[in-house]
């Protein structure tokens, strides 16, 4: 991307343009080695190193992070008594103020987005989009045809006069306990464990596996995140 210098640092929160312009007539901007007292000049962000009193600025505007979110920590940015998504970022990543999109409950693990780009959030949430998400489930009763059916066709949830979209589910193992594919198309609170609840068994560890088309990188430990791929982020946001 080209832009101007001030706005590139200033973008990154560095400071205001009028205080960069002033850092730059002292001396304190290189770009490409070199020292440039003009603010005003176009850099290209993904060709010039521009460097601020000493340290390299790297230019992202959004950040998107894919974390293997570990059993016992919120999806929230912030929390008076549980470790959050976000204190396992670190600082650098921390610094453009990431938020997970949409939750996984505290005991739920597996793949969670992050970003800053609200719009993007918005359309991987928005219930009208229908985007997939699909968990590894394991519960403590039998899984049976008659489920796989019941979830086709909708899951009136237990205490809530509402029927879910059409689930997959998909069994693994039958027996006690069983193992199964979910994949469901909307985020309603304690959705899976919900339906599960419905057709009377119980959920004993879930662990999210994909969202729209971007998938749990495997070799994430629980804890672990890393950026999107260039590719990951075309899948979610084709042009
Ligand atoms: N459904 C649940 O019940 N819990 C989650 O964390 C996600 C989906």
């Amino acid at each position: 991307m080209k832009l101007r210098i001030d706005k590139m640092l200033s973008n990154v929160g560095i400071g205001s343009r009028k205080q960069i312009k002033q850092d730059a007539r002292r001396g304190h901007v290189k770009v490409n080695g070199v020292t440039e007292i003009d603010s005003s000049k176009i850099i290209d962000t993904d060709e010039d190193n521009v460097e601020y009193k000493g340290e390299a600025v790297k230019y992202v505007q959004y950040i998107y992070l894919m974390m293997n979110k570990p059993i016992g920590v919120v999806s929230a940015t912030e929390d008076n008594y549980d470790r959050t998504v976000v204190d396992l970022l670190e600082d650098e990543d921390r610094f453009y103020d990431p938020f997970p999109v949409g939750r996984l409950d505290k005991d739920t693990e597996g793949l969670l987005l992050l970003t800053n780009n609200g719009q993007l959030a918005h359309d991987l949430l928005s219930p009208r989009k229908h985007v997939d998400k699909t968990y590894y489930a394991e519960v403590e009763e039998e899984v049976t045809d008659d489920d796989v059916k019941s979830f086709a066709e909708g899951i009136t949830l237990t205490n809530e006069n509402y029927r879910t979209l059409p689930a997959k589910l998909e069994i693994i193992k039958a027996g006690y306990p069983s193992s199964c594919y979910v994949t469901i198309k909307e985020g309603k609170f304690h959705q899976v464990k919900r339906m599960f609840n419905a057709v009377n068994n119980e959920v004993i560890y879930l662990k999210r596996l994909s969202m729209g088309p971007v998938k749990l990188d495997e070799s994430l430990k629980p804890g672990e995140y890393r950026n999107l791929t260039e590719e990951e982020l075309s899948l979610l946001m084709p042009s």
